[in-house]
């Protein structure tokens, strides 16, 4: 059942001393969508913490990118408590989770690093971690979690399996939260080569674009692809908005 929360006006800043805080913290921000997301959160008046892991190769590069985009950059470690301290001095009102890795991410990390690598270890585990630090240190904050279409209980595909996982611990975590269920995120603004990814949202959305001359506009809503700019607009416009304890659907965040 979804729960209401006063909303916040788009286009301003909550009040400070309010019950909803202004500071959004964003984890994944150096992502195709994270990186949208940020910028769409400056657009709207948020104070936003653009959070960067701090062995990150290019770390000089995203501080100065996010820095331009208007973002304070935070370096805190992959590390439970190091995690809280930085939640409970910050005290965001939003926490966006839209950390995920890929199969070819963890080829590329090699057998040494591939634990660390996983889905497993990354799309479940950080996030859980910064699950568990959002409940320790800021519970009123909103959980924005960026889930996947086809998420379901049961499934044997390790990609879906541990979304439905921490999908179902959010809900029984306390903290006000919103899932996302996009379809494809992609778009030649993607820096990172996705050819398999790419090839599919072209097959998909020819296909969704006859159904939808056909009448089958839902479908063309729900399935087809969407780029990290639509998305971020979407999320943020939900993040910010009134119903929470709720699922996002594709259509619910193409607006
Ligand atoms: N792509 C799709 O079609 C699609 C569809 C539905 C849902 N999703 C999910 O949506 C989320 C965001 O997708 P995206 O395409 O925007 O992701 P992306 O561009 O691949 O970005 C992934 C983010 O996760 C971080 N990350 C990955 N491995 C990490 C590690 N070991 N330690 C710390 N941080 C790590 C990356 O940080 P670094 O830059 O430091 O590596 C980056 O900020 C993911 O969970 C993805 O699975 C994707």
């Amino acid at each position: 059942m979804s729960k209401n929360l006063p909303p916040l006006e788009l286009g301003q800043s909550a009040q400070r001393g309010s019950p909803l805080e202004t500071t959004a913290f964003v984890a994944g921000a150096t992502g195709y969508t994270g990186r949208e997301v940020v910028r769409e959160l400056r657009r709207q008046g948020i104070e936003t913490v653009a959070h960067v892991r701090p062995d990150s190769s290019r770390l000089d590069e995203w501080r100065a990118d996010l820095t331009r985009a208007g973002a304070a950059v935070d370096t805190t470690p992959w590390d439970a408590a190091a995690m809280t301290a930085t939640l409970r001095g910050l005290q965001p009102g939003l926490v966006f989770a839209l950390l995920g890795t890929t199969r070819a991410r963890a080829r590329r990390a090699g057998r040494d690093l591939a634990q660390r690598e996983s889905y497993e270890s990354v799309d479940y585990g950080l996030t859980r971690l910064l699950l568990d630090a959002t409940v320790a240190a800021a519970p009123a904050a909103r959980f924005i979690y960026l889930s996947s279409l086809g998420v379901r209980e049961g499934s044997r595909n390790p990609y879906i399996a541990v979304r439905a996982r921490f999908e179902s611990e959010l809900r029984q975590s306390g903290v006000p939260y919103l899932i996302a269920r996009p379809g494809l995120i992609t778009g030649p603004d993607r820096e990172e080569s996705r050819p398999a990814e790419r090839l599919a949202s072209v097959v998909v959305d020819g296909v969704l674009a006859l159904a939808g001359m056909m009448g089958g506009t839902g479908l063309q809503r729900r399935y087809a692809s969407m780029n990290a700019a639509t998305l971020a607009r979407g999320l943020v416009r939900a993040a910010l908005g009134p119903e929470w304890n709720r699922v996002v659907e594709a259509e619910g965040l193409r607006g």
